[in-house]
């Protein structure tokens, strides 16, 4: 929570001013603001006409060459996919080009095949999309689409408008095909003051740095500690046998201390899945309830164990170190998986993948060096006479 709150103080006002080429683009075109947004690489151009309709261009680059690009407003509450009445500019493979208005529903988000709409603002409360246009924008690499929005007062104030954008892959004629679900295709709203340049409430302001809060919490926690509690239990015994009066007093505080940090981790991220109403990361969430869960037993340990020389010990240890090691796995698997979620540079990755290597790396040597005196020595081990060999397995003991 410390760690928390730091991040949250770190946090200043955020606005990021458009690319130059974009920037000089919409110049060129009379736009007079101009951001990036926050998600897709995408940037954002508008100009006032007055407080009913205002001039917009977006852009960005889809990286196959064809695809689809859609912006539109929301009337609802909150900004999000279902209720967003929106222009899509569609350029398919073949060549041919489309751009028109939609009206996304609960259907659309349910896969029914969303189709053309015309949108009237004589129609009342409903938005007019008039002298809309598509190009490509090539200094840029870019896509973009332009219109002139009507906005009717009382479903829309450009002081606090919900705007949606999305990009995607796939189309068919006039019918762009479901988009890719990152946490940057749903994080795709924001509720904008077009009146001041700087001022957006984006669903995921503070989340963003809550989420880099909840991925060191859960890589320092499940990722780095309690493997690191596993190779003190391990290998405390032997060959490292001059700490072996440590080796419990460590593996628990160890696992102690990473069991907290981690659970506030993923505490963090239920906080953080309550917040993002709209959508949610099922198989990742299932995976952390797995690891809470099982993680949580395993600290039982702390209250429920059976005495040294209880008959039950043997069974305790063999499931304490069965489902440790079955732990360990899913917690990598779930990592991977969090920071494929965050779809951020490639440098968490990296550092993960580098505490990975670290962690091999000593239990390597220290397995080498285990099998190496195992086989030199015939002598027995103090783990050979328990009839525990290095890897938890009963081993033929050696005659006296
Ligand atoms: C082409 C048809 C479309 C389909 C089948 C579709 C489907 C979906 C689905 C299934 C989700 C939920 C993802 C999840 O919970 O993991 C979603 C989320 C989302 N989609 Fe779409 N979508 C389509 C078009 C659009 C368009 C045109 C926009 C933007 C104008 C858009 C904006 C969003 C946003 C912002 C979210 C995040 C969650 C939310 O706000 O509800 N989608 N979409
Ligand atoms: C989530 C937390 C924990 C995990 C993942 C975990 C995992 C493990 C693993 C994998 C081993 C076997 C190491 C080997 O190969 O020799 C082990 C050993 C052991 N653990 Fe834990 N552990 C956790 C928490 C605890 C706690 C809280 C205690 C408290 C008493 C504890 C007590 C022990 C003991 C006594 C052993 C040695 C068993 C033996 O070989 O005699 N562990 N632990
Ligand atoms: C084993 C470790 C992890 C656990 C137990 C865990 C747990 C969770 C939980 C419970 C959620 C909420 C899911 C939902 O309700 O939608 C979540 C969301 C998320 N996690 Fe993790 N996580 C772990 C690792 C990571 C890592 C390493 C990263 C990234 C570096 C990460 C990134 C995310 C992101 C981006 C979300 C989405 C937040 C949102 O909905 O706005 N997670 N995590
Ligand atoms: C903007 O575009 C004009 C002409 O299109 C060009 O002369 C000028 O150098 C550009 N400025 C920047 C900053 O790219
Ligand atoms: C931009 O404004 C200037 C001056 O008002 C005008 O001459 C020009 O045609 C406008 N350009 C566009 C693309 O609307
Ligand atoms: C768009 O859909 C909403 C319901 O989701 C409906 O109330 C509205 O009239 C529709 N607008 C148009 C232009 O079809
Ligand atoms: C918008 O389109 C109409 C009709 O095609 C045209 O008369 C008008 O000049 C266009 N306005 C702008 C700003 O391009
Ligand atoms: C729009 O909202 C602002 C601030 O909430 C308010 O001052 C303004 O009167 C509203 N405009 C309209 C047309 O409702």
């Amino acid at each position: 929570m410390i760690l928390a709150s730091f991040f949250l103080l770190s946090i200043g006002a955020h606005f990021t001013p458009c690319s130059e080429p974009f920037l000089n683009v919409s110049q060129r075109k009379n736009f007079t603001y101009c951001k990036k947004l926050t998600t897709l690489e995408a940037e954002f151009a508008w100009r006032i006409n007055n407080e009913q309709q205002i001039e917009i261009l977006f852009g960005t680059r889809l990286h196959t060459g064809f695809g689809w690009l859609a912006w539109g407003v929301n009337p609802d509450e909150m900004p999000q996919m279902v209720g967003t009445r929106a222009m899509i500019g569609i350029w398919n493979s073949d060549g041919s080009t489309f751009i028109t208005t939609y009206n996304i529903t609960s259907d659309t988000k349910m896969g029914c095949m969303l189709k053309p709409e015309k949108m009237d603002e004589k129609v009342q409360n409903e938005v007019g999309f008039h002298n809309m246009s598509m190009e490509n924008i090539n200094e840029l690499d870019y896509f973009a689409i332009q219109a002139r929005v009507i906005l009717p007062p009382a479903a829309y104030n450009i002081s606090k408008l919900n705007h949606v954008w999305q990009i995607g892959d796939e189309a068919e004629g006039t019918e762009p095909k479901m988009h890719a679900k990152t946490l940057q295709n749903v994080d795709s709203t924001e509720t904008i003051n077009l009146w001041v340049r700087d001022e957006a409430h984006h669903v995921g302001k503070h989340e963003n740095h809550l989420r880099t809060v909840h991925g060191i919490l859960n890589i320092v926690g499940w990722g780095t500690l309690l493997p690191f509690g596993v190779i003190i239990a391990r290998y405390f015994k032997y060959p490292l046998e001059n700490f072996h009066d440590w080796r419990i007093p460590l593996h628990v505080s160890c696992q102690i201390i990473g069991y907290i940090l981690g659970t506030s981790g993923w505490i963090l991220g239920l906080v953080l899945g309550n917040l993002s109403k709209f959508y949610i990361f099922k198989i990742h969430r299932l995976y952390s309830i797995f690891i809470f869960t099982f993680t949580t037993l395993q600290m039982l340990a702390l209250r429920l164990k059976p005495g040294e020389d209880d008959e039950y010990r043997k069974f305790w240890n063999m499931y304490h170190h069965f489902l440790g090691y079955a732990l360990l796995a899913v917690i990598s698997i779930n990592i991977f998986h969090g920071i494929n979620i965050l779809k951020p540079n490639d440098t968490w990755r990296q550092a993960y993948i580098g505490i990975l290597i670290s962690l091999g790396a000593i239990v390597t040597v220290l397995e080498i060096y285990t099998w190496t005196k195992f086989k030199r020595s015939p002598k027995p081990t103090a783990s050979a006479q328990a009839g525990i060999s290095a890897t938890g397995l009963e081993v033929p003991q050696p005659r006296p």
